[in-house]
């Protein structure tokens, strides 16, 4: 099968509380967004990754990688459903479309790979998750806790998620409630589809505060020794 990718990148990310969006921070020797290409661009079963950058964006132009053959820049939307969906329609005819954060430098082609090899033996999509591991509460708005959640076959939702290019089209237009869909995986699941969990690496975190960056930091030179 053909793969593609789509790395919505137009978002602020002013929990970081930086001067600038945070895909444009530099974690050791390039920003945030170029760690996150690098395996997608380098991978030789990926035809093309498409960027969405917000309309006032000043600074994917001036990367290195901006004028890569692979690539294609769209312009974002409001929210990230929205800077999805208009990276989705400039895609070319495709299998699969494996959609990945901006924000999570620490992806490793061995998770990319596991994906990939999932479509490949059972002609369906997937998404990349790691397990629960703390004991999880439940509380009202008083953080009052109401239950202990069971954490069995409790998952924290990673990306990329990879689903057939048409069908995620589909999903995501054909969803009334957009607010909902904060990943891909929920615009399939509201559209009735079934999505599968292939159990991928923890350290793929996406960056979201400040002290994030000290892991990014930490883990891209762990893998880079
Ligand atoms: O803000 P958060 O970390 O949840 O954003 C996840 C990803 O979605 C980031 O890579 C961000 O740049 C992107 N995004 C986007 N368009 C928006 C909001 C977020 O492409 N309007």
């Amino acid at each position: 099968p053909c793969f593609s990718v789509v790395i919505p990148a137009a978002g602020i990310g002013k929990r970081v509380g930086a001067d600038i969006p945070k895909q444009y921070l530099t974690v050791l020797d390039s920003t945030i967004i170029e760690h996150t290409l690098k395996p997608f661009i380098e991978h030789a079963d990926i035809q093309r990754v498409v960027v969405s950058v917000s309309e006032d964006d000043q600074w994917f132009a001036h990367l290195k990688v901006a004028t890569h053959p692979k690539l294609t820049v769209v312009k974002g939307g409001k929210e990230r459903v929205d800077s999805v969906l208009s990276a989705l329609k400039a895609l070319p005819e495709t299998d699969y479309v494996l959609v990945h954060d901006a924000a999570r430098p620490c992806i490793q082609s061995s998770d990319i790979d596991k994906l990939m090899a999932h479509a490949r033996e059972t002609n369906s999509g997937a998404m990349l998750a790691y397990r629960v591991r703390d004991t999880m509460k439940r509380s009202d708005q008083f953080n009052h806790i109401k239950k202990t959640v069971d954490r069995e076959n409790l998952w924290h939702a990673l990306t990329p998620q990879m689903f057939n290019n048409k069908q995620l089209i589909d999903a995501i237009s054909g969803v009334q409630q957009q607010h909902l869909i904060t990943d891909e995986a929920s615009a399939i699941e509201l559209a009735g589809g079934q999505v599968t969990i292939i159990e991928g690496r923890s350290d793929n975190l996406k960056v979201t505060q400040s002290e994030d960056l000290l892991l990014a930091e930490f883990y891209l030179s762990k893998f880079n020794s």
